[in-house]
């Protein structure tokens, strides 16, 4: 296992935040893993913010290979986690030779949408020796299925149904779990009660660590930003102007 990953947990135990962004191409790599970031997530978030689809579910396995190669190619220290796009791990023995060549494009773990039904998925990654993070709460994957994106942890048969997925995850051996727009109290329960760590978004203060496309945290995806991210910088106004700005010299 990459020393990176192996850290994530030490971290945990010490009660040191986590921090993780995405990256689809080498220079965001490269800029946020000299930045000093935990994790760089390959995420299928590449097919809204780079490739201009609806959603995820039209990203394929060789569109994440292709980014996950030009991460790999600008990341000297972080650990890169791919996400496993939509099916591509329908079965225990698809999702090995999916996640096998994630990993040969230079993914040190990879990433799955699902909780407790997908633990055999789990362990045959873990058996094959690949480090594997499951994707509970909302399941982009599943947007069209469920017809939006909406808070998941709501109900009390909703909570308890979270915190099964994350103890069943937990035992498959997954080295940790991401929660996505669950009720921050469900996130922090979820937290408190395993020992692999949580990266939340959406999800509250209290998980062990924190995830966002890098493209929200920078502003540079104007037409769409979600409700929980407040940017630290404003790109796209950058780009503008200096178009405008080099339009302006060339007239
Ligand atoms: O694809 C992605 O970027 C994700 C986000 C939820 C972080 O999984």
């Amino acid at each position: 296992m990459h020393p990176g990953l192996a850290r994530l947990s030490d971290m945990k135990q010490r009660g040191e935040k986590i921090a993780v962004l995405t990256a689809y191409d080498y220079p965001t790599a490269r800029l946020l893993d000299e930045a000093g970031i935990d994790l760089l997530l390959v995420g299928d978030s590449l097919g809204m913010v780079v490739l201009g689809y609806p959603d995820t579910t039209l990203v394929t396995l060789d569109e994440m290979i292709h980014h996950t190669r030009a991460v790999a190619r600008g990341s000297q220290r972080a650990p890169i986690l791919a996400d496993m796009p939509i099916a591509t791990y329908d079965t225990p023995e698809q999702a090995v030779a999916s996640a096998q060549r994630l990993i040969e494009a230079g993914a040190h773990a990879v990433k799955l949408e699902g909780g407790a039904s997908h633990v055999p998925q789990i362990r045959a990654l873990v058996a094959a020796g690949i480090p594997v993070m499951a994707h509970i709460g909302m399941q982009p994957q599943r947007v069209r299925i469920e017809g939006g994106y909406r808070v998941k942890g709501k109900t009390p048969a909703e909570a308890e149904s979270l915190l099964a997925d994350a103890h069943a995850i937990e035992q498959a051996g997954s080295f940790g779990l991401l929660l996505e727009l669950v009720k921050a109290d469900v996130a922090q329960s979820i937290t408190a009660g395993i020992s692999v760590p949580t990266i939340g978004i959406g999800a509250g203060i209290h998980c062990d660590g924190q995830v966002l496309v890098t493209h929200d945290l920078i502003g540079f995806f104007p037409w769409f930003r979600p409700k929980f991210v407040t940017p630290a910088a404003d790109v796209a106004e950058a780009v503008r102007s200096a178009a405008a700005e080099f339009i302006r010299r060339v007239r």
